[in-house]
């Protein structure tokens, strides 16, 4: 066809009349909803616990100087095992954590996220069971059903606290293949303490996943200071993308035994980590001293949020981390809309009655108190 007369596309020959419902999709998954915090533009956001602070000059700098570096090879595949920036990740945690890993207990991924997806893919899977203390980090009963891992709820306390004994009973009864534990937990902020970890450690037949995305904000030690009496089991996951404020560059890790890293190889997709994510990744914790600069700031002004949420009569619930859920509110959804009306974007979690604002800088946190007045409770 002469390429100057292409007529203008029919709509009818779009595939947009096909709907989910035509398609072959895998039974299991009829029904479901994706994941889906929402990205408004809107003047302050508060909705999924990144920095509010952006990285500094020199970082951004030595970011762009190494993916300048490393462009000239964008015609090779990466290191398939991204062994440096595992060793860079293993000496940060040895020094923050005072527990000395090496690279060989380390593995990393396009966030965390997908951590957790290989470690489903690798231990649990068809016929197997994954367990979590509800509520929690929403993402983990959805990468379990996305690796066809059946997923038990167990509750929480209804202050949202964890008893870590009863807790302990309820893995043994249950016997799940991999339990996962939030410390601090998303969206109620609470840690749980080592020596209940470790009573959880030794009820769990199977892995014991300790999701520490928001560990840098608390000043509970980390769960690491129990892998040498628990080789066999436990997992820590962190994240770049909280208090490092890399939440764009997409960079999770965790630490464990070597053979946990050699399980994961096993099914992960080859070269996973593009080269430019290596190269920004290792830039980005060469200024980890800048970075966590502002965790301390994150942590004063929760405290302020905190403090005034309870002046204006809501009931905050303790947190460990760089967000507070709080309450309580008749209609939360209708609330969380009115803040959106005034230009302030926080997360309804769909917890009964609450709400999570992720902490930002001194004046988003104004914004968000000043909103908070002329809210419908
Ligand atoms: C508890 C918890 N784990 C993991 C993640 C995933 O983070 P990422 O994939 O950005 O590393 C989040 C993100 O909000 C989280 O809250």
């Amino acid at each position: 066809m002469n390429p100057g007369s292409t007529p203008a596309p029919d709509p009818g020959e779009r595939s947009d009349a096909v709907t989910l419902a035509d398609l072959p999709l895998r039974e299991d998954l009829r029904g479901r909803t994706p994941y889906g915090a929402p990205q408004l533009e809107v003047a302050v956001r508060l909705n999924t616990n990144e920095n509010p602070y952006p990285p500094p000059d020199a970082l951004v700098a030595d970011v762009a100087d190494a993916v300048r570096e490393v462009a000239v090879e964008l015609h090779r595949y990466p290191d398939r095992d991204a062994v440096a920036l595992r060793q860079d990740l293993a000496d940060y945690l040895s020094v923050s954590t005072r527990v000395l890993v090496g690279e060989r207990n380390v593995w990393a991924a396009n966030g965390s996220n997908e951590i957790l997806q290989q470690i489903l893919q690798a231990f649990g899977g068809p016929g197997r069971t994954a367990l979590g203390f509800e509520p929690s980090y929403s993402m983990h009963p959805i990468i379990a059903a996305g690796t066809r891992t059946d997923w038990l709820p167990a509750p929480r306390a209804a202050d949202f606290s964890l008893d870590a004994h009863l807790a302990a009973g309820i893995v043994a009864e249950r016997a799940p293949d991999i339990v996962f534990v939030t410390s601090p937990n998303n969206p109620t902020g609470g840690t749980i303490a080592l020596d209940g970890l470790a009573a959880l450690l030794h009820a769990a037949p199977g892995i014991v996943v300790v999701d520490e995305a928001y560990a840098e904000f608390s000043d509970e030690p980390s769960a690491l200071a129990l892998l040498e009496e628990f080789p066999a089991k436990l997992i820590v996951s962190r994240t770049m993308s909280k208090a490092f404020a890399f939440a764009g560059g997409r960079l999770g890790y965790l630490a464990a035994a070597p053979a946990v890293v050699d399980a994961l190889a096993l099914v992960r997709l080859p070269y996973h980590l593009s080269v430019l994510t290596q190269a920004a990744a290792r830039a980005a914790l060469r200024h980890a001293d800048a970075t966590l600069a502002s965790v301390a700031k994150l942590a004063a002004e929760r405290d302020r949020v905190a403090e005034s949420l309870l002046g204006l009569g809501f009931t905050p619930v303790p947190s460990d981390a760089n967000f507070i859920l709080f309450g309580r509110f008749a209609d939360a959804h209708r609330s969380w809309q009115s803040y959106v009306d005034q230009g302030v974007l926080i997360r309804d979690v769909g917890i009964e009655g609450h709400l999570r604002v992720s902490i930002g800088t001194p004046e988003e946190n104004d914004a968000f108190l000043e909103a908070s007045k002329e809210i419908p409770r």
